[in-house]
């Protein structure tokens, strides 16, 4: 659905996107993640056929966005992250306004327009003036506008942006709703953990340069090689014993005490939580709690960029 080869785009001296190449399957859910200024605006603004490429290009569909943006313009829909100043027209007027400049015939809008109304929860608001929806309706018929020629491809540049909590969690329900409804989408954010729950695939990007890119589950399995394990001890004097044990079964590969704490990885394809507590249990450690650690999506972001801002 989306292929990018070797996209570089210059601005004057400064690279905002260095030999950026990765595919999208259709179907795909893309997190797009980097810090302020690391290019995904760039990326996304030249797939949308809004910049030209300095070298290298995309393909959408397997159309070539440089040589042929109009055919690309009608399959993607584009969510800018800004939204612009529309005075005196309604919600529906500036639906209507899209499906028209997007060649969707007169006589199919008005239901067109009442669907993508009901998608994104926003019919109430239909014979509103669009500057007297709240920032969060605004951000929801931006989205409502990219659907108006049902695109294969949406590219949404930081939809959650500035939306309270509760709005983030309707936004990601209308995301799931889209996915659902066989949209290949590519959103981007500068929370990883926010994206990381229903998208199968994430890249990030910083300073122009993709620094990770693939299957969400992957990508969380190769950081994290092994599971993690904390066992709390009844007593911090039963902890050398319980070290013992620990470090006398395969598959664990690093256990550390934190008095009666515990701190244990192990690979799951050895050996399996039970067994652990198990030995430590027939060892006679009293074991009063124990618990997987999450896996720490924002560590994870952290570690891979270096937080530095061109
Ligand atoms: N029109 C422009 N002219 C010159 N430099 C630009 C222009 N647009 C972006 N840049 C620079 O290109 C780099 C990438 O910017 P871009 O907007 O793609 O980042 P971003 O990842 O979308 O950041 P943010 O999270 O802040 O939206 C930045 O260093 C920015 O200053
Ligand atoms: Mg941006």
């Amino acid at each position: 659905m989306l292929t990018i080869e070797h996209l570089r785009k210059e601005y004057k001296s400064l690279v905002a996107v260095n030999d950026l190449s990765f595919t999208l399957e259709p179907g795909d859910i893309f997190g797009f993640i980097g810090p302020n200024g690391a290019g995904k605006t760039t990326t996304i603004r030249t797939i949308a056929t809004l910049l030209t490429p300095t070298a290298g290009t995309c393909f959408v569909d397997g159309i070539d966005v440089v040589r042929f943006p109009e055919e690309v313009r009608s399959i993607i829909g584009y969510m800018p992250d800004s939204f612009g100043v529309y005075d005196d027209v309604k919600v529906w007027e500036y639906l209507d306004f899209f499906a028209a400049a997007y060649k969707v015939p007169r006589e199919g809008r008005p239901q067109i327009i009442n669907d993508v109304l009901e998608l994104t929860d926003l019919t109430v608001k239909r014979d509103s003036y669009v500057e007297e929806l709240s920032r969060g309706m605004k951000q929801r018929l931006c989205l409502a506008k990219t659907l108006v020629h049902d695109p294969k491809l949406l590219l949404l540049d930081e939809p959650a942006s500035g939306l309270d909590p509760r709005a983030r969690v309707e936004l990601k329900e209308l995301l799931k709703e889209l996915r659902n409804m066989g949209k290949t989408i590519l959103v981007s954010s500068h929370i990883l953990p926010e994206l990381a729950d229903f998208c199968n695939k994430i890249g990030i990007i910083e300073k122009g340069n993709l620094l990770l890119f693939g299957d969400v589950q992957e990508i969380l399995g190769k950081i994290n090689g092994g599971r993690g394990l904390e066992v709390r001890l009844a007593s911090a004097d039963d902890a050398p014993k319980a070290l013992d044990v620990l470090r006398g079964i395969p598959g664990i590969s690093e256990v550390n005490d934190d008095g009666a704490l515990l701190h244990v990885t192990f690979d799951h394809a050895v050996t399996a939580q039970a067994a652990i507590l198990k030995a430590l249990v027939n060892a006679d450690c009293n074991v009063e709690s124990c618990a997987e650690t999450k896996l720490d999506l924002e560590d994870l972001f952290m570690n891979v960029t270096e937080g530095a801002v061109q």
